[in-house]
């Protein structure tokens, strides 16, 4: 799962990521708050770069560029550029994601998917092999074949619609749907699929919570309980009768492997629900970026041959990809965190101790000055090449995202489909957010409401 780590500020950002250590970042940054905060008009309240997560406090990157690091605090280590790259990929063995301890016993006590980064060691590998070998590289193709031929009936539907409707949540449901009828051969319901997309969002935030009561706490709550129930039978449904599909050859294949259950059942998680919010949440904000730079009028694109159509999406999503992390926006930042497993010698100078924290940052390309207006959403750039699941927004070295294929392959269809629908979509009040469970202020659910515009 990915690490929507800019979400709860307080609560996460504050004690785990980003303010404790005085996050650092080139001065070019500080110096364009101003003039992004004029570019992003919309959901002010949430639509905005967080950039005092960034400040600098004083260090000027650009000088110290030929290092790849810096820290003003012994037990923080940032890391950037391309030596910064180098580092960090050398010493990935001593480094393992935050909260790794406690959310695997955590969840092996209490039944829960064992997000893959939580894996330790030589069967993390193994793992992710596994669903890369099997899922991906086997089936990729004929997913992309199978969205090809249905994506269309998605937007024909929503064409008809004429109340109001929240696209976000109408997405995440029409992936998770999507994703069981190809792999599990399984037509879920309209309760299911209500409470599976619940699931995936909120199990997904509780994976920054660093304290064990805290977590309890989380978990417990009613409505993430039932979903749970529902995902729960809806997994045993599936080992016990084992039906034909996809999943049941993999899931053949892993029993034959003595698989334990509980990898099992986070390798069902992974292929079943995971990141299908991340997915609904990056194609709105990527509708979001459109509405900002008044090109949401598809009217303008249903004329486009296919040929164009491809072109104008590769040139949509390699923009929305540049900029996701740099807004306050719940599905990447632009750097990786890590803790220290043992001490260690990051290079010749510079001692790590075990608990430590480092942050590769590794997306400040994104918004380097070299680009003409960084901060500006403009798709038409002739220097941003569309680099699809290879993009660096998935991350880099061990844990880079397994979910960057489907991903990748999900917001071209929706994006494609959306395009030559001729459907124009208007927004009420842009991005809202609500709280899921009155003890966690902090961690919230997206809503965009939208109406079709006749
Ligand atoms: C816009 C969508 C997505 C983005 C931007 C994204 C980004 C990322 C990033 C940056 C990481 C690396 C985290 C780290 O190094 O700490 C990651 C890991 C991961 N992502 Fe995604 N992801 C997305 C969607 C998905 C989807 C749809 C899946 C579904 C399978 C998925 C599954 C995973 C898993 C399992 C990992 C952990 C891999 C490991 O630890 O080896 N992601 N993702």
């Amino acid at each position: 799962m990915c690490p929507d780590t800019k979400i709860p500020k307080k609560k996460f950002i504050a004690k785990s990521v980003v303010i404790n250590c005085t996050m650092l970042i080139c001065d070019f940054l500080v110096v364009s708050i101003s003039k992004i905060e004029n570019i992003l008009k919309f959901s002010q309240d949430f639509w905005k770069i967080h950039f005092d997560n960034y400040q600098i406090n004083g260090i000027n990157l650009k000088n110290l560029s030929d290092t790849g690091y810096f820290s003003d605090d012994q037990n923080h280590h940032i890391l950037y550029g391309d030596i910064g790259k180098r580092i960090f990929l050398k010493n990935e063995h001593f480094f393992k994601p935050i909260n790794t301890t406690l959310f695997k016993s955590f969840a092996n006590k209490n039944r829960y998917p064992i997000i893959m980064n939580f894996i330790e060691g030589e069967y993390h590998l193994r793992f992710k092999k596994d669903l890369d070998n099997y899922i991906l590289n086997n089936y990729i193709k004929s997913f992309n074949d199978y969205l090809f031929a249905e994506i269309r009936n998605f937007w024909d539907k929503l064409k008809q619609t004429s109340s109001r409707i929240d696209l976000f949540d109408e997405i995440i449901e029409y992936v998770i749907k999507q994703q069981f009828l190809f792999f599990f051969n399984y037509t879920l319901n309209k309760e299911e699929l209500h409470h599976l997309s619940f699931y995936e969002d909120y199990f997904t935030f509780g994976l920054y919570l660093d304290k064990l009561a805290d977590l309890e706490k989380y978990y417990s709550f009613n409505e993430f309980q039932k979903a749970k129930n529902i995902y729960d039978l809806l997994f045993h449904h599936f080992i016990k009768d084992n039906p034909s599909s996809i999943f049941s050859e993999f899931h053949d294949s892993m029993i034959a492997n003595n698989y334990e259950y509980n990898y099992v059942f986070s390798q069902f998680y992974n292929i079943s629900i995971a990141g299908s919010t991340n997915i609904a949440k990056s194609f709105i904000y990527l509708l979001c970026f459109c509405e900002d730079a008044k090109l949401n009028d598809t009217i303008f694109n249903s004329d486009l041959s296919d040929l164009e159509t491809y072109i104008l999406s590769g040139k949509l999503l390699a923009e929305l990809y540049r900029l996701l992390p740099y807004v306050y926006n719940q599905v990447v930042p632009p750097f990786i965190i890590r803790e220290a497993s043992e001490d260690f010698n990051l290079n010749d100078e510079i001692k790590v101790k075990k608990g430590d924290n480092i942050y590769y940052y590794h997306l400040l390309q994104n918004i380097s000055d070299n680009i003409d207006l960084p901060l500006e959403f403009n798709p038409f750039r002739p220097d941003n090449n569309y680099k699809g699941k290879s993009s660096p927004i998935f991350g880099a070295g061990l844990h880079r995202c397994c979910g960057a294929s489907l991903t990748d392959t999900w917001l071209h269809h929706l994006l494609v489909g959306y395009l030559k629908s001729g459907i124009t979509l208007k927004s009420e009040k842009g991005l809202q957010h609500t709280t899921y469970n009155p003890d966690f202020e902090e961690i919230k659910k997206v809503t965009y409401l939208v109406k079709v515009k006749k």
